[in-house]
């Protein structure tokens, strides 16, 4: 069994991965609920450091996703009322829940510097991706 240790070497290069080769993910990084409490903390990412280390359910993209259990796509973040800005650069965003045993247990973020970039393709990457994470938990 990994330790917490190798596992976060291993969501990191997951992010860096991702940064690397796609062009548009310019902040990627993952929330993981944090023990019991109704609030993600800031797990493995790469891009600009976040003030965002610690987010309450319902707060945010993430905290609403974090409730919903559902793909968040945002083409456009100034169009979003709840949303809590990471970087003047930060255009859009997709936020996908990462499930384990049925629980919704964390998310992969992705913000861009481009307006609308996200695809149906980034979603079913972002899907299989967070099922294949869910396996190292
Ligand atoms: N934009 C997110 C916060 C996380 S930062 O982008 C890294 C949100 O609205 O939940």
């Amino acid at each position: 069994l990994d330790s917490p240790q190798d596992t976060n070497v291993k969501l990191l290069k997951i992010c860096q991965v991702l940064d690397k080769e796609i062009s548009y993910y310019n902040w990627t990084g993952f929330y993981f609920k944090n023990g019991d409490k109704d609030e993600l903390a800031l797990g493995p990412y790469v891009g600009a450091v976040t003030d965002h280390v610690i987010i309450p359910y319902g707060k945010g993209i993430c905290g609403q996703v974090a409730i919903s259990g559902e793909t968040f796509v945002v083409p456009d973040v100034h169009a979003q009322d709840n949303y809590l800005s990471c970087s003047i650069d930060t255009k859009a965003e997709i936020v996908v829940p990462i499930f384990k045993d049925g629980e919704n247990i964390g998310q992969i973020d992705i913000d861009s510097h481009s307006i609308d970039p996200f695809t149906k393709e980034d979603e079913e990457l972002l899907n299989w991706l967070c099922d294949e994470v869910a396996k190292i938990l």
